[in-house]
Parts: C-alpha cells; structure tokens; sequence
C-alpha cells in the first residue's frame, strides 16, 4: 500500500484521497472487509485526520486547537472507537495514545481502588478514555466514586501543568455529561478537549 503522504522539506505533504484508501485498507484488515469510510462521516474523518498529523494552518482555520484532545461524540456503534484507534496510522509515535475503554477502569478500580485514579489520572501519557459514561452501570460495592469523573478532573490539571493531552469517546451528549459527571468537569470538558460530533442519525455500522 502506497504511504498518504510525500515528504518534502522533511514536511510530510498528505494527500487525502490517498489517506482514504490508505487508512480504509488498514481498516478491512483490522475490522473486517466490509469496512469502507461512508460519505456523511468524511468531514469528521477529515477533521480527525488535520488534528492527527498535527496540519496547523487548516487546524487553525477550523477552531481546531493542536493543544486540546478530541472528544468524539456520537450514537454507539457510528465508528467511534474505530476512527480514534485507526488514525493513530498516521500519528508521529510520540502522539500516539492507548484507547482504554472506561469500563475496564471501572473494574480496575472495583478491583484495586484509589490506586487507579492515580494510574490513569496522573500518568504523563496520552490516553484516550473510551465511552464516557458506560461504566455508570457498574456498581461500586459500597465504593461510592466517580471514577472516571475523578481522572478528568487529574487530567484537566495534567493539560494545564504539563501539556498533558487526553482525548475521549462517548455517546452522551453535554448535558448529560454534566449529570454524569457534575458542572466542575463539565466546565473544563471545553477547555481539555476539541468537540468533534458525529450526527445523532449517524449509521450504526454494526448492523
Ligand atoms: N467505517 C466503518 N465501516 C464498517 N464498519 C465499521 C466502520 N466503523 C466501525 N465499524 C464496525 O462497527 C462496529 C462499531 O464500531 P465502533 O467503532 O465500536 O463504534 P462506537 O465506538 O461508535 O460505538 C465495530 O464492529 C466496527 O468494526
Ligand atoms: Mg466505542
């Protein structure tokens, strides 16, 4: 498969019909031939694709700030966790992050406690919290905490002291981020992270 990008001036020149193919390839075979990019989700997979080659001009002209994360919004199953492991194809290692699915912290922290909190909310690496809100249905026995709320707020700081970027999924939309989560992180949800939103009538892809 030929590269998406030429290197000039040892800038990397993307070209985007050949990104499309070049990470829709990547993409059948990791999650199956059927896998193709549908025309209603290309510009936010072309918003995607700016952040992750880290293109500053375009960035800049859409609002997209190099120094915040990506929040993806979006009903379950329209590509999220895909699109977000997927264009890390094209990330310079040292923007790469782990897609870490929010319920397995949950359990994490069901299982080991406090420590967790500190695991992923004062860890210097990038990481991508997978489906905010989905680990509300796990019961903490008699451990009452807002895990994950608890991380975003470490991470918020993580942002502010150190450059710490974190990016995230989820299917909830603001508000009931905010009943998820409370006002506090809410308020810094703008500030940590660029809104990209799938439409509500977004295609599930699993069907
Ligand atoms: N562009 C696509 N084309 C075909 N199948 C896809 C595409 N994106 C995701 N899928 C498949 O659809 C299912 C749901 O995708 P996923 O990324 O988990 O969605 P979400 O995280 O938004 O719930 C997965 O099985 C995945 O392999
Ligand atoms: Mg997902």
């Amino acid at each position: 498969m030929q590269l998406p990008y030429k290197i000039e001036n040892n800038t990397r020149i993307f070209d985007w019909q050949q990104t499309c193919r070049y990470l829709i390839h990547i993409g059948k075979l990791r999650y199956g031939q059927s896998f193709t990019f549908h025309k209603e989700d290309l510009k936010i997979i072309y918003r995607l694709v700016l952040y992750i080659i880290r293109d500053e001009e375009n960035c800049k002209q859409r609002n997209i700030d190099l120094n915040k994360g990506i929040l993806l919004l979006g009903p379950v199953g329209c590509g999220k966790t895909s699109l977000m492991t997927l264009i890390q194809e094209l990330a310079f290692p040292e923007f790469r992050y782990r897609v870490k699915p929010t319920r397995d912290i949950a359990f994490e922290f069901q299982k080991e406690g406090y420590d967790i909190i500190h695991r992923y909310g004062k860890s210097k690496h990038t990481i991508c919290l997978d489906d905010l809100g989905v680990e509300r249905n796990i019961k903490f026995y008699g451990n009452e905490c807002n895990t994950i709320g608890e991380i975003l707020l470490h991470r918020y700081d993580l942002l502010i002291h150190f450059g710490t970027v974190t990016h995230a999924t989820t299917n909830l939309n603001a508000e009931e981020l905010e009943q998820m989560y409370g006002n506090r992180v809410r308020s810094r949800l703008r500030e940590m992270f660029n809104l990209i939103s799938f439409p509500v009538s977004s295609q599930d892809k699993r069907k």
